[in-house]
């Protein structure tokens, strides 16, 4: 084979790596996209059920949380059931707003990630701090990937870290954000954990994002998860 022939069959080879690779990049944006539509048919899902939840067993616990404090007036025996339907009703609630957080679109990120915070914490002997600074105009599939990377660390952090502070950043820098979330309990190697859903579900949501995720964790060292957006 002559040299031209030669350069002619390497240049043709690379035009069909380059055809190949084009494919590629497109079967993988399709994939993505996917991805992104199936969350976001979950999350619409959730606030279907969160809805429901919230007008049917919370309707009724409501009524008869209302008749048993009215018949507790007469009979003090009904007072403990009052309380008891009364924490039912609060624990609906909390349920359905966790299943979708409707803080998230009617105030924005930072009052929802600090209302998440308050309900995960508030019967722990956990400190935390929770740090959001980011534009009003964050786009709302990005505050929703945030929310529940949030959600699944922080319970991780609880179920599992036994640490005693937790903090929870997000900035925004130009073209991107960012979020750090730390604790400072048992930390965890990779090789020695059953895997669950939840870090593989983060670890797939922010690569369907092109989202950078970071977990470093080591025993008795915490854990710190950070997750670098492109905007
Ligand atoms: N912050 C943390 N501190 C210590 N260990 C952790 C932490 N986060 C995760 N782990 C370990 O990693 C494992 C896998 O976590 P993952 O969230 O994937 O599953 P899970 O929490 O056990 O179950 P789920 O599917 O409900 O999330 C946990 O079982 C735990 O051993
Ligand atoms: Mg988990």
């Amino acid at each position: 084979m002559s040299d031209s022939e030669k350069r002619e069959l390497i240049a043709e080879i690379q035009r069909q790596q380059n055809v190949l690779k084009a494919l590629l990049d497109q079967e993988q944006s399709a994939l993505t996209e996917l991805a992104k539509r199936l969350w976001a048919q979950q999350e619409s899902d959730k606030a279907r059920l969160s809805r429901e939840l919230h007008d049917g067993v919370g309707q009724l616990l409501t009524g008869l949380t209302r008749r048993l404090q009215t018949m507790a007036h007469t009979d003090p025996a009904v007072s403990e059931l009052a309380e008891i339907a009364e924490l039912a009703l609060a624990d609906v609630r909390q349920l359905s707003r966790l299943m979708s957080p409707t803080i998230l679109d009617d105030l924005g990120l930072k009052p929802a990630l600090n209302w998440l915070c308050r309900n995960l914490f508030e019967h722990e002997q956990i400190t935390y701090s929770c740090e959001v600074d980011v534009q009003p105009d964050l786009p709302k599939d990005i505050s929703i990937l945030i929310f529940r990377v949030t959600q699944e660390s922080l319970v991780n952090s609880i179920k599992h870290a036994h640490s005693s502070a937790v903090t929870v950043t997000v900035k925004q820098h130009f073209n991107m954000v960012m979020l750090n979330l730390i604790d400072n309990g048992k930390g965890f190697s990779r090789e020695n954990i059953t895997p669950g859903v939840g870090l593989a579900s983060i670890e797939d949501r922010a690569k369907a994002f092109n989202a950078d995720l970071n977990i470093h964790s080591s025993p008795e060292h915490g854990t710190r998860i950070s997750l670098t957006i492109p905007l």
